[in-house]
């Protein structure tokens, strides 16, 4: 069977973090010309280089795996020429598709997607949101109809699958693109309707957070909460995961499931403690454990300390 095909040759990506730098490095690598804003120059810059290392590692696996995986040398050089970073939004408003992957925050989404919909834009746009309604969002358009959700998974260049999620009042033709668009990246569609969490973080957020509690209860060091999973066949435990997912993106999401599913989906205290006093996992070194160069040097002592025996 053919498959539909999206049309889209122009995306452009709010947000250069964890997210929104894989997703900009993905639609490089398939040949979309792409933009890519964030709010400093010296946001980009952090976040291109982290693009840049990423595919260097591709280029490198490509080499061992004698090309059965990963980026080839002389591709290196084309994606980031297809790659360019911004700090205006005026940027964006020649492309087919714009996927917000600005922090977990609605009221701070919403005021990117309003502002870029008065600008004038008025292609297809989605959200990499975690949690937040896809309808809520797309409220913030005059354009309801072609919004809709993309919730990619982190990290983004080496991850299979992507969750596509239908507002209210998306329309076919917007969820046929965008489907078509997932597949053109190189990532399976999995279907979800628009509700808290969507599937995957209803199920997943719930495992991470009981995961805390069972450390904030002391039933377990962080390290052997971590080795429950290899029972399960998943290399990285919880709380590895945590730090990788960020703690302060992982409460934010919590609180959506909390205020739309109710309270036995709150956030245990230890995460909202550690989110207060600023650690965030990997992507600033300190989280449920401390971490150099991307390697994990101890537990954080705050979360020794915290404990309960
Ligand atoms: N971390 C994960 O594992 C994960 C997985 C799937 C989806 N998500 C979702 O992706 C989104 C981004 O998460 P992340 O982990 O990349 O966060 P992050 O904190 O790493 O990055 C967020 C980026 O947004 C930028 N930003 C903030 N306000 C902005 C604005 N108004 N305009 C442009 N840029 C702005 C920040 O400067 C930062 O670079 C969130 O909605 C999150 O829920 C995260």
């Amino acid at each position: 069977m053919e498959s539909t095909r999206s049309g889209i040759e122009k995306v452009g990506v709010l947000g250069i973090g964890l997210m929104g730098g894989g997703i900009a490095q993905v639609a490089a690598t398939r040949g979309f010309d792409t933009v890519v804003i964030d709010v400093t120059a010296v946001i980009l810059e952090k976040g291109m280089e982290r693009i840049r290392g990423s595919l260097q590692r591709l280029v490198e696996s490509h080499q061992k795996s004698s090309g059965k995986t990963g980026v080839p040398p002389e591709e290196k050089e084309n994606i980031m020429r297809r790659l360019r970073a911004s700090t205006e939004r005026r940027d964006l408003l020649d492309r087919d598709i714009l996927i917000e992957a600005i922090v977990e925050n609605e009221p701070v989404k919403i005021e990117a997607i309003s502002a870029l919909t008065q600008m004038g834009y008025r292609g297809l746009f989605v959200s990499n949101t975690s949690s937040i309604s896809i309808t809520r969002l797309a409220g913030a358009t005059p354009c309801p109809e072609k919004f809709m959700g993309m919730h990619f998974m982190n990290p983004v260049p080496v991850q299979p699958g992507c969750e596509v999620i239908r507002g209210f009042l998306t329309s076919e033709e917007t969820w046929e693109r965008v489907t078509a668009f997932c597949r053109e990246l190189g990532k399976e569609p999995i279907f979800a309707e628009d509700k808290a969490g969507f599937g995957i973080n209803r199920m997943f957020i719930p495992f991470l957070v009981e995961a805390v509690k069972v450390v904030e209860e002391g039933v377990m060091s962080c390290e052997d909460a971590d080795k429950t999973t290899l029972c399960l066949g998943h290399r990285m435990g919880p709380i590895t995961t945590l730090d990788y997912v960020g703690l302060d993106t992982t409460l934010a999401i919590a609180e959506v499931l909390e205020r739309d599913l109710g309270p036995s989906y709150r956030a245990p205290d230890l995460l909202v403690k550690l989110v207060a006093a600023g650690f965030y996992g990997v992507k600033n070194n300190r989280g449920f454990y401390l971490w150099d160069k991307g390697k994990k040097t101890s537990v954080n002592p705050a979360v020794e300390r915290y404990r309960r025996k």
